[in-house]
């Protein structure tokens, strides 16, 4: 028997494989610093432990209408009102397993067979992936330090019709912000062209000098915009998000969602619920992104890494180490990282998941981590790249 044309064809989620290798040699009794893991390394927050304890005791956590429970879509709606000043109606709100149950759910209700959909590179592999194993034809943007790592009109101009267009602000791996006027700028060329808007906002709450605007400011009613539980509310393992789904567009992607997933995990959303609440812990743990930040903008221009994106949002810093390949006999960032992992026992992740063109000379740093292993790797990458061979 055989496995589908479509699933032999996507490609591996190589940051899986990178966190793979630093997991296998610590599990071999090494030292590994974590730089490469995408994620927040806290727990979710105590009022949604608290709230899950309780409803494990209390609750039958059947299945929930597909479009989620009453008070988490109402609490979310309350959520854009107290952090943007926004009046989103929850009856625009569909709550989904994480933010990638929201891009199935959303490529699948937006797009055909044959479409042509935009994806920024770098960006988060996951969208190209699930965009060509459901059919749809992947046009690739590269973006680059000409325009700060973001798309412009002009830049998608140059790619022909779009049917549709994903952009994340802040961006993995970028950590760039669209600021208000440069996604009006994206949203007004989208609307002229026809081209279905999607933004990932799943960093919101990450940001470090202003706050990103949401998309759901925009007067633009065709927007799809989506966030997950995820990164601001540490709860990646609680699969839980939503999609606030254009005017007029319910139905189809309430469809789609039951079809597909019946509804998000009951026992998440109720921890959802309490999540809004918990906004000390998820400040707190912000702050410690903001140190670590600032740890890695220090030392990384020490240890040679200065060509790096305006690192405004998320827990990432995008570097190009092109320059370091050759004097270490690396052929490629890929190379770079197996051996900064073997000879210093510093785990990054190598770009080629998220930039298929330019990724072979970049690489992502995460600092959602621990600051002492943050400062240490500093510290042995410096003289990592110090040395020549
Ligand atoms: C930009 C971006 N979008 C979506 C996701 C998927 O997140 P979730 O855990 O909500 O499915 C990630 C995960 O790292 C991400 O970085």
């Amino acid at each position: 028997m055989q496995s589908s044309d479509r699933s032999d064809a996507i490609k591996p989620f190589y940051v899986m494989e990178a966190v793979r290798a630093a997991q296998e040699l610590e599990a071999a009794g090494h030292e590994i610093l974590h730089l490469e893991v995408g994620q927040p390394s806290t727990k979710a927050p105590k009022l949604v432990r608290e709230a899950a304890h309780a409803a494990l005791d209390n609750n039958v956590l059947g299945y929930t209408m597909p479009h989620g429970i009453p008070e988490l879509r109402d609490g979310i709606a309350g959520w854009y009102d107290i952090r943007y000043g926004l009046d989103v109606d929850p009856g625009r709100i569909i709550v989904t397993p994480g933010a990638s149950g929201s891009c199935a759910v959303a490529f699948l209700s937006l797009f055909d067979v044959g479409d042509r959909v935009g994806v920024i590179e770098a960006g988060y592999p996951c969208y190209r992936n699930d965009l060509a194993v459901l059919g749809i034809d992947v046009v690739s943007i590269p973006v680059g330090p000409e325009t700060n790592y973001k798309p412009t009109p002009a830049i998608l101009e140059a790619h022909g019709r779009l049917d549709g267009l994903v952009v994340a602000s802040p961006s993995n791996p970028t950590g760039t912000v669209l600021n208000q006027a440069e996604l009006t700028e994206l949203s007004d060329w989208a609307e002229a062209a026809g081209t279905h808007l999607i933004v990932d906002e799943i960093y919101h709450g990450i940001t470090y000098d202003k706050p990103a605007p949401s998309a759901l400011g925009l007067e633009n009613p065709n927007v799809t915009v989506f966030n997950s539980f995820s990164k601001y509310w540490s709860m990646t393992g609680w699969r839980l998000g939503w999609i606030v789904v254009p005017t007029g567009l319910f139905d189809p992607f309430e469809r789609v969602l039951a079809n597909l997933l019946i509804s998000a995990p009951t026992l998440s959303q109720i921890g959802g619920v309490a999540a809004l609440e918990a906004v000390d812990e998820c400040e707190a743990n912000v702050a410690r992104y903001a140190e670590n930040r600032a740890i890695l903008l220090e030392g990384l221009p020490k240890a040679g890494i200065d060509q790096i994106a305006p690192p405004d949002g998320a827990f990432y810093v995008w570097a190009d180490i092109g320059h370091l390949l050759g004097s270490h006999n690396c052929a490629n960032s890929q190379e770079l990282c197996r051996r900064w992992l073997e000879d210093i026992g510093v785990a990054a992740t190598p770009g080629i998941d998220f930039d298929l063109a330019r990724g072979d000379r970049f690489v992502r740093f995460s600092y959602a981590g621990d600051a002492g292993q943050i400062t240490t790797a500093v510290e042995r990458l410096t003289s990592w790249c110090q040395r020549t061979t």
